[in-house]
């Protein structure tokens, strides 16, 4: 083992303390030609080994520098790096308790705050939950909860000719779409709503869709909403809806995959009032909280549901009905082998508490201002739709009119010509027609000199590529 650990230390040491850019562009077939991925029938030394690892991380693109602005994370979680390493030293499992005492604890302690959070925590409905591999298959959980509650005995018998109908906004997570479909109930049959023009559901347009599924002799039975879309960062109506799910006994879910932890700031949580009326709500604790990927939870108002929905199956070999086996999480998820992820989450939110996260979003939403402001006056850049929350979506246009199209071409040119040089690693995203540089806020490093930069980096390599 020692020669493993001291070869970590040494790569470990190695990466935090050279400087590297944010992410190198290299295509696939030139680093088919650095990294020997062959795999052959001999072993290797431990030299190779080192080498590949090394080279895993020169490629590999830095999401922890203040210039990643790519995706819906960014920065390092010391804590829950370290959290992250125990795990696999550990190699524990989460099935049951036995195989995982103190992970499992933690988990438990973990589900109790977030329900507290988000409001599920009434007397007649103490909340529940386990930890997931990511938003996806949290919404998975909550759209199969919901068919569980519209046709119990559908996990027995299978479909019996009856069309299930789902409703999301046109700006939800392709995640509801591969939910729709493994779960049977075919994309088709995901109906997404209309949003106005915040980018958040319409509950008009929700009402109109759910009555022409009844007219069509369909069966609705989920409501999927967002809490913080991909895109604009928008979040839907919660109280609305709920009063068109109860009317039509439809199940409520939040998709809080990424903004879920406004919930942290007496300041901002106001964006996702009425969270405590849904049925169920995804938080992906690898995204605004930073724990290392993959660490996520579904939470449920209703106390068994999730273990009626998943569980079933292992108590021949496995659940052994011992002292501690009302503390066995394995049930309630649809996993059998699953990692220990509560420890990194546990570690982290330990080590700054709760008043940590509320900081980093304010903080990060005053940087969001100032930068929504910056582009506002600037005479080369314009908002491309509103941003209540931490995703900025802008143009660059020169001073020649150009179409659509083109305005296109030229920010997707911007952004990679922009990473190409070395400089911040962003995308570029879609919103009504118009194509935008995506700026999301997620690293509590960054600063407003940052964003200034960043701006004035996306000004010159736009005015350099249309001149
Ligand atoms: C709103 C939303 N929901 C769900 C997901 C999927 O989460 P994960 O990547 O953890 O599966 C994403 C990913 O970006 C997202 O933005």
């Amino acid at each position: 083992m020692l020669p493993y650990l001291e070869t970590f230390q040494q790569l470990a040491s190695q990466y935090f303390h050279q400087e590297r850019p944010v992410s190198d562009p290299i295509n696939a077939a030139q680093l088919s030609q650095i990294v020997d991925f062959n795999l052959g029938t001999e072993g290797a030394e431990l030299a190779d080994l080192k080498r590949a690892a090394g080279q895993y991380l020169d490629y590999q693109p830095d999401t922890a520098q203040v210039d990643f602005f790519k995706l819906l994370y960014s920065g390092r979680n010391n804590p829950a790096l370290l959290g992250d390493w125990v795990t696999s030293l550990s190699n524990a499992n989460m099935h049951t308790y036995q195989m995982s005492p103190v992970a499992t604890l933690m988990e438990q302690e973990l589900i109790n705050q977030w329900n507290r959070l988000v409001g599920f925590t009434s007397v007649a409905n103490m909340g529940d939950g386990v930890m997931v591999s990511g938003g996806s298959q949290a919404n998975l959980i909550a759209m199969m909860m919901a068919r569980h509650q519209v046709c119990p005995e559908l996990r027995s018998k299978g479909f019996g000719g009856q069309v299930l109908v789902a409703f999301v906004s046109d700006q939800a997570h392709y995640s509801a779409q591969k939910a729709a479909n493994v779960l049977g109930i075919g994309t088709e049959n995901l109906i997404a709503v209309a949003s106005d023009d915040q980018g958040r559901l319409s509950p008009i347009a929700l009402k109109k869709a759910v009555e022409q599924s009844i007219d069509q002799g369909h069966t609705p039975f989920f409501i999927g909403l967002t809490a913080g879309t991909t895109v604009l960062g928008a979040f839907d109506p919660v109280p609305e809806c709920r009063s068109i799910a109860d009317q039509y006994n439809l199940w409520l879910h939040i998709d809080g995959a990424w903004g879920a932890p406004v919930l942290f700031s007496q300041k901002h949580k106001h964006l996702l009032k009425g969270c405590e009326l849904a049925d169920s709500f995804a938080w992906d604790a690898h995204k605004l909280m930073n724990v290392p990927i993959t660490a996520a939870v579904i939470l449920t108002r209703h106390a068994d549901v999730l273990t009626q929905t998943c569980g079933g199956g292992g108590t021949d070999y496995l659940f052994h009905a011992d002292e501690n086996s009302a503390h066995n999480l394995g049930q309630k998820s649809i996993q059998c082998g699953r990692r220990a992820d509560a420890l990194k989450v546990w570690l982290s939110w330990k080590a700054i508490g709760s008043n940590g996260f509320e900081n980093k979003i304010d903080q990060l939403q005053d940087i969001k201002l100032g930068c929504v402001a910056a582009i506002e006056t600037s005479p080369h850049l314009h908002m491309i739709g509103p941003a209540p929350y931490l995703n900025v979506l802008f143009q660059f246009r020169p001073s020649a009119l150009l179409d659509e199209a083109q305005l296109r071409q030229l920010n997707i040119a911007i952004c990679k010509q922009m990473q190409a040089e070395g400089g911040a690693f962003v995308d570029y995203a879609k919103y009504q027609g118009k194509t935008g540089i995506r700026l999301i806020l997620g690293n509590s490093d960054t600063q407003t000199s940052d964003i200034r930069r960043l701006l004035s980096h996306c000004i010159k390599t736009g005015q350099n590529l249309s001149s």
